[in-house]
């Protein structure tokens, strides 16, 4: 195969722009619990629990990975690196990272796992029975280590039902090693005992609202009772959970149910079986009090499935689009890949504090609440979006994840990464295929992005972590789905289909690499694809040049493309990738001209786009029998995640494409290529002050020509268009935001920055007012008409809102008013906070009024106040640290729910004016938070220190005060592991 013509952009209908925000799971992670791979030596000297102190960790530098490679195979056990953190019971607790290329399978399988549970207020009591069949050479049978966690309490072991002899077992804070085991299979059974409910990490058997309830990916298991946490070693478990009738009478685990009644003082038990193997991250029991809501599902093969969505009594009228959405999922799976749901429940649970967004535990997905209630009055369109896209991603996993899962956690992004593309082909079909790529490429860009160029980046599928938990990140996941997506853009939808057909009969039931993912669609379509190999070694966004040339008599137009990768920290040479370069050409009135690419196979054949094969450093593609000379569309449907370069193109190309192209992603590229000249070219002007240092920042810009007529031409012509749908207007509207900006000029001051952006959306406003307030008119919901989240109705009002949005910059207090009003009779909770959040950018009375109207109203309402949280925090206002202060002091504001933390200290991070204030208050603010947050949650704490993977894109001064604060992040005596990895790399020069 060499050059596929495909139509890049198919199946186009309606819908809505759906920001990034927290929408994945991706938050970060944390326990104090382990890291594995220390080196292992023979005759480790084990000690018990009590001589293990950790020690603080933080001044000894992560090894490198020679220094950790032992003489191979040394260990005669036969016990590996990856099966357990021997090493701690003998060194002190420094945290190691551990190498992709030291996996060892374990010298045991366990195949059946019956687990009690019986939860008390006072403490749990986990009994473990463990069926253990041999996986080593020879027939001297090697120690058994298995993960733990040091708020496990071990009560007693035993092998075959005979307790083990102290001698013969250690015991350590992050694990268990068991020798003198007999020949042949046995039983393990571990009793340990845990307290739930001072469980602040949220990893493993916690409490949320009076709730029992469990988190075990990635490496949450251990905190539950000893085993090998990590994903290949797959079992049958069987659950049985006891607990008191009155507080908890719903109890839940995988499986279907098996028994259940009534035990003596008041309690009862459950009985749940789950026949398919699994690895322990995919465990999860629900133990509370619980409103169910009922539905259920017919399979294509005709078997139904009952569907169960479990949510607090007050909840369980806003259950229904979570519901519909899970529905519409199951069938699209069956649909579009032919995957059937293969049990006959299928149980959601919404609990209120959660690391990340939700989780695909096998038949027992648990989510966090704010992606699964919704009702008109409560979330925004965004909102439904958003539970519409998680609810289909949990359940897609239950094939890619659950059924073929990952050999190790290096292999993260291939159940993310497929999963992440699934749910967006998913959304796509249920909403604008062109708003959803163009909302998908963006979000890429402002955040990925940001990630693969900083002091994090890391390639989807990493080489080394210290906490895994770090690695949930938007390079795994959203990086991941664009990589997936270049197979499907590669071998066409039904060779992606036959690839995946042939992917789940080679590998269901097992735990499988990535590489076994791109042999199953390599060997599927008899291609070779081994070039796409370097995606999974390469961190960094790799940038491609083109320049084109035109001969007219010979009638030619010629495509040159270069591509380099830059340097990323620990990996400085780069290689060429495989780039599949969806380009179209346009004639002079906006045609599609047809294609007929030299030497290709795809020669005129379908679509408007051809699929140019970029794999070398530089290479060149010819058209022929073109008439005329063509504007290039280039990267059609955001083709591959690239920074695109095209020498030569003029403002009049790009505005000739926002008119023309007809390839929804390149088309709004073209939007955002003209704001980012304008805004690059202001910046300059702005932040040369040497000329005339006493001018105002606007004197400036306008001196330095200001707003071009032409783009506010576009501009008008996006808000003329009737026809164009008004979440694509919204889009095309969006000028690129600060971090993509902050990325395009290199040490830029922030602040400036902001400034400048404002100026340019004030000088727009003030421009194309009449139209803007058109617009606004023309897209106000009817009071006739009932809301409805639909993407119709949606894409109305994301245009409504930007346009008030644009309209707020022009500072008038008639707007103000205007907005006040609009708050206040706003039928929907989307007009609602976007009348608000347009006041709250603006320093008058209205916006006090309507923060403080907006709180007595909702103050009842959890996931309503979080949205009130993220405004203020996020707010450009000048000195508003002061008020985010206060609002950690606020009666609303718990620092110990996730969902709090993030609606707070993430946004303000946003906020260019006062995170990056110049007297570094806003840099010392979030340092004094993570160490608070550490202390309770360190995921939650972890994610929050990013911002510093950051620091060198801004100005020398911002830097160093950045720096310091980090430094100071670093030095703390007892900091998380999670933390110290993030900080320390952020550090590094
Ligand atoms: N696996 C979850 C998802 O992406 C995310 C997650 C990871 C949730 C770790 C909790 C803990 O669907
Ligand atoms: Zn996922």
């Amino acid at each position: 195969m060499q050059f596929t013509a495909v139509n890049v952009a198919k199946r186009v209908s309606r819908s809505t722009w759906i920001p990034f925000a927290l929408a994945r799971p991706w938050a970060l992670n944390g326990t104090q619990s382990t890291s594995r791979a220390f080196a292992t030596t023979t005759g480790a000297r084990y000690s018990r629990l009590s001589d293990v102190r950790r020690r603080p960790y933080l001044c000894v530098p992560a090894r490198s990975s020679t220094s950790v490679i032992q003489a191979p195979q040394e260990e005669k056990s036969g016990v590996s690196e990856q099966e357990g953190d021997k090493g701690a019971l003998n060194s002190m607790a420094k945290p190691q990272p551990v190498y992709r290329k030291d996996y060892k399978p374990t010298p045991y399988l366990i195949d059946q796992v019956h687990l009690t549970f019986q939860l008390g207020e006072e403490h749990t009591t986990v009994l473990s029975d463990l069926h253990f069949k041999p996986n080593y050479q020879g027939d001297s049978p090697p120690e058994v280590v298995l993960n733990g966690r040091k708020d496990l309490k071990l009560q007693s072991v035993k092998v075959d039902g005979k307790d083990v002899p102290q001698e013969q077992y250690e015991v350590s804070e992050k694990l268990l090693m068991i020798r003198g085991l007999p020949k042949g299979p046995f039983n393990l059974q571990i009793e340990t005992q845990i307290k739930p409910q001072d469980n602040t990490s949220l990893e493993g058997l916690y409490k949320s609202s009076g709730n029992f309830c469990t988190q075990c990916e990635a490496e949450g298991f251990r905190g539950i009772t000893y085993f090998y946490d990590r994903p290949d070693v797959l079992a049958k478990y069987t659950t049985r959970i006891e607990a008191p009738k009155g507080p908890y009478p719903v109890l839940l685990s995988n499986g279907n149910l098996q028994a259940s009644g009534e035990l003596s003082d008041g309690r009862h038990f459950a009985t749940w079986e789950d026949p398919f193997p699994k690895p322990c991250y995919l465990f999860a029991l629900v133990a509370g009090d619980l409103a169910v809501s009922k539905d259920s599902f017919t399979t294509a093969s005709g078997r139904r499935v009952d569907l169960h969505i479990y949510v607090q009594q007050q909840n369980i009228d806003r259950v229904a689009y979570a519901m519909q959405s899970l529905k519409a999922a199951m069938k699209w799976d069956e649909d579009v890949f032919g995957l059937e749901y293969d049990l006959d429940l299928f149980n959601i649970v919404a609990v209120d504090d959660f690391n990340m967004g939700a989780m695909e535990n096998k038949s027992l997905n648990i989510f966090n609440s704010r992606l699964v209630l919704a009702s008109p009055a409560t979330a925004t369109d965004d909102d439904f979006a958003r539970i519409e896209g998680v609810v289909a991603h949990e359940y897609f996993h239950n094939w890619t994840g659950n059924r073929v899962t990952c050999r190790d956690w290096f292999q993260l992004t291939l159940k993310e990464g497929l999963t992440v593309f699934r749910d967006q082909e998913f959304s796509a079909d249920m909403r604008s295929r062109g708003v959803k790529r163009v909302d998908d490429a963006s979000a890429l860009r402002r955040a990925q992005f940001p990630e693969d160029a900083g002091a994090f980046a890391h390639p989807i599928r990493p080489e080394e972590y210290t906490r895994m938990d770090n690695f949930y990140s938007l390079t795994v996941y959203e990086k991941g789905a664009e990589v997936v997506r270049l197979y499907q853009t590669l071998l066409g939808q039904a060779g992606f289909r036959k690839g995946m057909d042939l992917y789940f009969k080679r590998h269901d039931g097992t735990a499988v690499t990535c590489d076994d993912f791109r042999a199953a669609m390599a060997d599927a379509n008899d291609v070779d694809l081994s070039a796409l190999g370097t995606w999974y070694q390469q961190a960094g966004t790799p940038a491609v040049k083109v320049s084109t040339s035109y001969n007219a008599s010979a009638r030619t137009y010629t495509v040159k493309a270069s591509q380099s990768t830059p340097a990323t920290p620990g990996q400085s040479h780069k290689d060429p990738v495989l780039i599949p370069l969806a380009v179209g050409l346009l004639g002079k009135s906006g045609q599609p001209l047809a294609l007929h690419l030299q030497g290709s196979k795809a020669n005129g054949s379908a679509g408007d786009s051809a699929v140019l094969r970029l794999e070398k450093a530089s290479q060149e593609f010819v058209f022929t029998e073109v008439p005329e000379e063509p504007v290039p569309s280039l990267c059609r449907n955001f083709s591959a995640p690239i920074k695109l370069e095209v020498e030569g193109q003029t403002e009049d190309d790009l505005i000739f494409l926002v008119k023309h192209d007809t390839d929804p992603f390149a088309r709004w590229d073209a939007a955002q290529r003209l704001g980012q000249a304008l805004m690059i070219q202001l910046y300059a002007a702005a932040a040369d002050t040497s000329k005339n240092g006493s001018s105002s920042l606007a004197e400036r810009c306008s001196a330095a020509g200001g707003v071009k007529q032409s783009l506010v031409d576009a501009f008008r012509a996006v808000l003329q268009d009737k026809a164009l749908d008004g979440a694509m207007a919204a889009a095309l509207l969006t000028l690129p935001g600060p971090t993509e900006l902050q990325a395009m000029i290199h040490h830029a001051d922030p602040v400036t920055l902001h400034e400048v952006r404002k100026y340019v959306v004030k000088e727009l406003a003030q421009q194309l007012r009449p139209d803007l307030e058109a617009a606004v008119k023309r897209n106000d919901l009817p009071a006739s008409e009932e809301y409805s989240p639909d993407a119709a109705q949606a894409a109305k009002r994301v245009l409504k809102n930007k346009c008030l949005g644009f309209l707020a910059a022009l500072g008038e207090p008639a707007v103000y008013s205007m907005l006040l009003q609009r708050f206040r009779d706003a039928s929907n909770m989307t007009d609602e906070i976007a009348a608000l959040a347009a006041l709250t950018e603006c320093p008058c009375k209205e916006r006090e009024t309507g923060l403080s109207e907006f709180y007595q109203k909702w103050k009842d309402e959890n996931l309503v106040v979080l949205k009130w949280l993220a405004l203020q925090a996020a707010s450009n206002v000048s000195g508003n640290l002061a008020a985010v202060q206060e609002l950690q002091q606020h009666p609303a504001f718990n620092i110990k729910n996730p969902n709090n933390c993030y609606s707070l200290f993430l946004p303000f991070v946003r906020s260019p004016v006062n995170f990056h204030a110049g007297d570094g208050s806003g840099y010392r603010f979030l340092a004094d938070s993570i160490l608070t947050v550490d202390k309770i949650n360190s995921q939650v704490a972890a994610r929050m220190a990013s911002p510093f993977t950051q620091l060198k894109q801004f100005d020398s001064e911002r830097q160093t005060i950045m720096k310091q604060q980090a430094q100071r992040v670093a030095d703390t005596e007892g900091l998380s592991e999670n933390v110290f990895e993030v900080v320390q790399k952020s550090l590094k020069d």
